[in-house]
């Protein structure tokens, strides 16, 4: 992996900027902006609609888009529907399988308001039983800032009640990862279906839909090197069937008359509408880019960054971190993503002055995550977040660690 020549497809470090604010929005490198363009320049029309010689090009990279992202996750084409972004897809489960009064949803202590109000609010339209998981107990030694989340948390929340189990794959505001091949396997013996949220995995880890054992995963394209305005969701085939779409319209229908319609059996049923066409090839061409560099090593960058992170905040005594320590990287639980804050310095006034003195782009707040940030006793001021990618460098790193140290002697 050479750094040098990655830089040099994200013209938008010229600038001097330090980005780290990937779990947001990650930079965009120059062969998705290549693909987007060409799709306006050189064949712009609409999908499955025609049969003039441009349609039928755009048509064929639009399938291809599907193929090459679902083979990135590990599924196949028909499973994976494009949609807006996570929310939607998560949006789309949620009201698409059928909840009624009585049934229970399962969610844990650090899910995005994404995968949360789509639940709340089925609970206050439907009647349905929402349980968060929150850590069991405590153990000693553990400091509750850790905020630790593991399979035995899940055991008595999942029952033969439970419906759906929606749970975040990485935590967007502490970087820890959940264990949901494990959880999978509580869902499997609770006859529950399992809803993967994985917006901050799929930038970063190798997914494999099929091998988690889920039934839905959703995730976003601009977290991934993609435009905004793509993401997937990815519905196993067997449950496509009974499953409402969100909308309904043209591009969906096998037949219609002015008393009924009959709706394709494929992932068309889904994406209602002109779809985003741009943005799928934009997506396709971002999975394209990570599969060139391979994930293993996106990962590898990523954890070392991470764990220079941990360590430098580590030595300022008056800095406190959320989330697993650096140990847990080895351990599985971790990506690059940290969360802190410098004791008596409110988290925005941080990462103003980082942006200030030195162009350093991190979060602040609540990283849409309240009911988390309450639960750790901050409130929606909440924490300054960090969060590397492919493209930043181990001098940035210590620029940034030699401004907080600034700030935490001041
Ligand atoms: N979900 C995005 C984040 O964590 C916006 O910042």
């Amino acid at each position: 992996m050479n750094i040098e020549e990655i830089r040099k497809d994200f013209p938008i470090l010229d600038s001097g900027i330090i980005y780290m604010d990937s779990a947001a929005t990650s930079l965009t490198p120059e062969p998705v902006l290549d693909a987007v363009l060409d799709y306006y320049r050189n064949y712009n029309a609409n999908v499955g609609r025609g049969v003039y010689k441009l349609t039928q090009i755009a048509s064929q990279k639009y399938e291809d888009a599907h193929k090459n992202v679902a083979k990135f996750i590990g599924t196949t084409a028909n499973e994976l529907i494009f949609t807006k972004n996570t929310t939607e897809g998560i949006n789309m489960v949620a009201s698409g399988i059928g909840l009624k009064k009585g049934d229970k949803v399962v969610v844990s202590l650090w899910e995005h308001h994404s995968n949360l109000l789509p639940w709340i609010r089925a609970k206050k339209t439907l009647g349905i039983d929402l349980e968060v998981v929150k850590p069991n107990a405590i153990s000693e030694g553990e400091a509750k800032t850790q905020c630790a989340l593991e399979t035995p948390d899940f055991v008595d929340a999942i029952d033969k009640k439970t419906k759906i189990v929606a749970i975040t794959h990485v935590s967007n505001a502490l970087g820890s990862i959940l264990p949901v091949k494990e959880i999978s396997k509580l869902c499997a013996e609770n006859n529950a279906l399992l809803l993967v949220d994985a917006a901050q995995s799929a930038p970063h880890l190798k997914i494999n839909v099929r091998d988690m054992g889920c039934d839905f995963l959703a995730f976003s394209g601009h977290k991934m090197l993609g435009p905004t305005g793509i993401g997937g969701l990815v519905i196993k085939e067997e449950l496509m069937d009974e499953m409402e779409p969100l909308t309904v319209g043209g591009g969906a229908v096998e037949d219609a008359s002015f008393t009924d319609y009959s709706l394709k059996q494929s992932y068309e049923k889904f994406e209602s509408g002109t779809p985003n066409i741009a943005g799928a090839v934009g997506l396709s061409a971002a999975v394209a880019y990570l599969e060139g560099i391979g994930m293993e090593k996106v990962k590898e960058r990523e954890e070392k960054q991470g764990k220079r992170i941990i360590e430098g905040l580590r030595e300022l005594g008056n800095v406190e971190i959320y989330g697993y320590g650096g140990e847990a990287f080895e351990r599985g639980q971790r990506i690059g993503v940290v969360s802190f804050n410098v004791k008596g310095v409110n988290p925005t006034e941080v990462a103003s002055r980082l942006d200030r003195e030195a162009s350093i782009t991190v979060r602040s707040g609540h990283h849409c995550c309240i009911p988390l940030m309450n639960y750790l006793g901050l409130g929606a001021e909440g924490t300054v977040r960090s969060s590397v990618y492919l493209y930043n460098t181990e001098a940035e790193v210590e620029k940034f660690l030699e401004l907080i140290r600034k700030i935490s002697n001041s």
